[in-house]
């Protein structure tokens, strides 16, 4: 006999915990974890889904072969954004031959030119700064990245031709990613009938952009050279609705992750001033030479790392982690049955006190948990993040810049920089303004 999972309180005649859910999610996750424990069930608008925490169920989470544990299921409303044929619109064979064709995109020789890019792009960034001023971290970073991201994905041609268009067909496309596409991403609304006149518009600037480099012969480092020089197993080349499939998705997966993260970082430099001195050495000893940022020095930066590392535990950008059930999932006594969601949420479990001593204070020198599966802000299993090394080198390589040249401070008090999750990726709340300082400037 399985033992009933716990349902959660508060469910609505008809809608069950939707509306709380889509208003304010990690509140409500936190509410039913701390009411059930390590396993519960709620009700979104008829989609049962089940939440686990801690190492142990995660775990079993990540374990669980797609065939089972289906994210391709789960993440339906990715399909018209990323568009059919890519990804999980593509059947499995082919999504596994894609994101083979993305880590390619992130070997080492095509890292090295990343991080010269991003070094490049962070100079610029503070190029018009003066003395001393103050600036919004979330706003900054989200545009900073746009930026590297576009740069890393498809040349220094289209970065620097980089339109208004583009930044609109970008919001156009996530705005199409509202909650109400987890239960019906085709539905008659204006959002997503924008959403997939953006997506369209999308492919034809990408594919001008194609045409032109294939007619030049011109060979670039960046990941659209990867895709335009991939083959499937059979030979075939990828074709252009897909290369721009491939574009979204990686820019997608890339970007709010990174930039929330870099903001996160950044503020918890900010609110932690005794550890700067050391910090600051650490990142002045990289520009020692004069050259650009290698590989090699970016990964030599324990603290800053530690500091990384840390605001990923505590802030870790994705918290609603799913998988569909596809035949009755056993976990210990429980049965999950096929047809529901099951979902992990790293922002509950990385404040496990059994896992993380004085879970909530910010230590970036906190030694790893004893359990892998504590820790999971990239994921584990066969869906760990492919982008986690790039995402860091990003993070280093944009802070290690602004470190070497500016001091930064909380122009609010400590406690008032909060945080929310809009559209299911963890973000500051606003305005989250920072007051920067060249350095060796003091009043
Ligand atoms: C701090 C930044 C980032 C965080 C916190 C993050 C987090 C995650 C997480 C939690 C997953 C697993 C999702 C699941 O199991 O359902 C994931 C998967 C993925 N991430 Fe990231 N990510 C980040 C940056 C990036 C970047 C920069 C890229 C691309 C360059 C990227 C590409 C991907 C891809 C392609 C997958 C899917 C892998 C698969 O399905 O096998 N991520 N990421």
């Amino acid at each position: 006999m399985s033992t009933p999972i716990p349902f959660v309180s508060g469910a609505q005649p008809g809608t069950g915990h939707l509306d709380e859910f889509n208003a304010t999610p990690l509140e409500f996750m936190h509410r039913a974890y701390e009411e059930c424990g390590e396993i519960c069930e709620f009700d979104l608008g008829g989609l049962r889904t089940i939440l686990l925490v801690g190492p142990e169920a995660h775990e079993a989470f990540f374990r669980t072969p797609d065939e089972q544990l289906s994210a391709a299921q789960a993440y339906q409303m990715m399909v018209p954004v990323f568009g059919e044929g890519i990804q999980y619109g593509a059947p499995p064979e082919i999504e596994r031959q894609q994101l083979k064709m993305q880590i390619k995109g992130l070997k080492h020789d095509r890292m090295v030119n990343y991080a010269e890019v991003i070094e490049q792009e962070s100079e610029a960034f503070i190029d018009n700064w003066s003395e001393s001023g103050e600036f919004d971290i979330y706003e900054a970073f989200t545009s900073l990245t746009l930026k590297t991201s576009t740069h890393c994905l498809l040349g220094s041609e289209f970065r620097y031709q980089l339109t208004d268009e583009f930044a609109e067909l970008y919001h156009d496309l996530e705005d199409g990613l509202a909650p109400s596409s987890i239960s019906d991403p085709y539905q008659d609304a204006e959002r997503f009938r924008r959403r997939d006149r953006a997506r369209e518009r999308l492919e034809e600037l990408i594919t001008e952009r194609v045409h032109q480099r294939r007619k030049s012969g011109d060979w670039q480092h960046d990941m659209l050279q990867v895709y335009m020089d991939s083959t499937y197993k059979d030979g075939r080349h990828l074709t252009d609705h897909e290369i721009t499939g491939m574009v979204i998705w990686f820019m997608f997966a890339g970007h709010h992750t990174s930039s929330n993260t870099t903001a996160w970082t950044l503020l918890e430099i900010a609110r932690n001033p005794r550890y700067k001195e050391r910090l600051f050495a650490e990142v002045d000893a990289l520009f020692d030479g004069s050259e650009p940022l290698t590989l090699r020095g970016l990964r030599e930066i324990p603290l800053l790392d530690g500091f990384i590392r840390e605001a990923l535990r505590l802030h870790p950008p994705l918290n609603a982690i799913t998988r569909r059930v596809m035949s009755d999932w056993h976990y210990k006594d429980y049965v999950v049955e096929a047809g529901k969601n099951v979902m992990v949420c790293p922002h509950i479990s990385h404040k496990l006190p059994e896992h993380f001593e004085n879970p909530e204070q910010f230590d970036p020198e906190r030694p790893a948990p004893d359990n892998l599966f504590a820790e999971i802000p990239f994921g584990g299993g066969h869906h760990k993040c492919i982008g986690n090394a790039f995402a860091i080198l990003q993070v280093k390589a944009i802070l290690s810049t602004l470190l070497h040249h500016y001091d930064f401070e909380l122009t609010q008090p400590p406690e008032s920089y909060g945080e929310i999750m809009p559209a299911l990726i963890l973000r500051p709340t606003d305005p989250c303004v920072l007051r920067y300082r060249r350095r060796g400037k003091r009043d």
